[in-house]
């Protein structure tokens, strides 16, 4: 097991020799654009540490690792039209740099680019990370519809909010893991237990993500702070602000989500507050830990040393209390 630095380093390395200039440029410069921007690469070094973790050398698991990385980046292409967002990574994005068409067809292209990657496995091993990344996929559409969904709805449950980001987010982190116990060739039950443990990961992760998208220091976050009240999202934080408010406050906050302003700072502001007053914001901050700690449970039940479920959890812990 390395440090997860050397995983990052090793996986930028790969990246590179994948990001070689091709034509047409307009439909690969956009490609290479979002990939070289970075981000925290965490699924990635998440299917190399698993594939390290079921006694398989990282290396082998650096195709599998590019196609995650190379999905999770065309979803944000696409994720970034749908929700009209103009920051990416602390730099604009890929439909304001360029238009929409271009992220529409880049980001297909990248799916296709995605799949092409499976080619360099044998038989066997390709054909399972084809089957499990064609449903993941298709969960990840199904979520990003939801989500869109629910924008205009206002009957949203906790429950179908839970589902949403279930499958928007939580199930690609979970066939992260997987796809590194897949290429190291461990047995169906270990993969479906490291799936587990990333999928509650992937829910906490979500929830996290929706809390900095208000709460994080716009300085350093990377994305457009308040994108999410901006866009009327019915995050776990408006959710619980509803349920724990009393009738004035509910009507306001169901308000202030059924209206778009050209200017959105007072609306950002009224609800920010709302979040914290109604107790909301520290109900978030606790499923976070709650969904940490289910992943964190499933670990008991895998056959793996004590060392790398010690690993395991840091990366949780580093991840529930990250700022970006
Ligand atoms: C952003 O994912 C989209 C979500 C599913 C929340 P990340 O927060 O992993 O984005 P990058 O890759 O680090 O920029
Ligand atoms: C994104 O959810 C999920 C996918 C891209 C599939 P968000 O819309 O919350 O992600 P960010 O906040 O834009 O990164
Ligand atoms: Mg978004
Ligand atoms: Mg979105
Ligand atoms: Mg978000």
């Amino acid at each position: 097991m390395q440090h997860i630095s050397s995983y990052q380093e090793a996986f930028v390395k790969h990246l590179e020799t994948f990001v070689s200039p091709k034509e047409p440029s307009t439909l690969y410069e956009p490609i290479h654009y979002i990939l070289q921007l970075g981000g925290k690469r965490l699924r990635p070094i998440l299917t190399l540490m698993t594939a390290e973790i079921f006694e398989c050398n990282y290396q082998k698991a650096l195709d599998a690792a590019l196609s995650v990385e190379v999905f999770h980046n065309f979803s944000l292409v696409h994720d970034d039209i749908m929700d009209d967002a103009p920051l990416r990574r602390g730099k604009t994005t890929v439909h304001e740099k360029w238009d929409v068409n271009t992220g529409i067809l880049s980001g297909d292209a990248m799916l296709i680019m995605a799949y092409q990657l499976f080619e360099n496995y044998e038989p066997k091993v390709f054909q399972d990370l084809a089957k499990l990344f064609s449903k993941t996929a298709l969960e990840v559409c199904e979520g990003q519809q939801y989500d869109v969904d629910f924008e205009t709805r206002d009957d949203v449950t906790i429950v179908e909010y839970l589902k949403m980001i279930e499958y928007k987010t939580a199930v690609l982190v979970g066939a992260a893991m997987k796809m590194g116990a897949i290429v190291a060739e461990a047995s169906v039950a270990c993969q479906n237990a490291i799936y587990d443990f990333g999928k509650n990961l992937g829910i906490a992760f979500q929830l996290q993500d929706d809390y900095l998208d208000v709460f994080g220091d716009p300085k350093t976050f990377g994305k457009q702070v308040g994108g999410d009240i901006i866009e009327n999202k019915k995050t776990y934080l408006y959710l619980k602000a509803l349920e724990f408010s009393e009738a004035s406050d509910q009507r306001q906050l169901e308000h202030l989500y059924g209206v778009n302003p050209t200017d959105a700072s007072d609306k950002i502001e009224t609800v920010k507050q709302l979040f914290v007053s109604s107790g909301s914001a520290a109900a978030t901050k606790k499923a976070i830990e709650d969904y940490t700690q289910k992943a964190f449970s499933v670990l008991e039940t895998l056959k793996i040393s004590e060392a790398n479920k010690a690993i395991l959890k840091t990366f949780g812990n580093n991840l529930m209390n990250r700022s970006v």
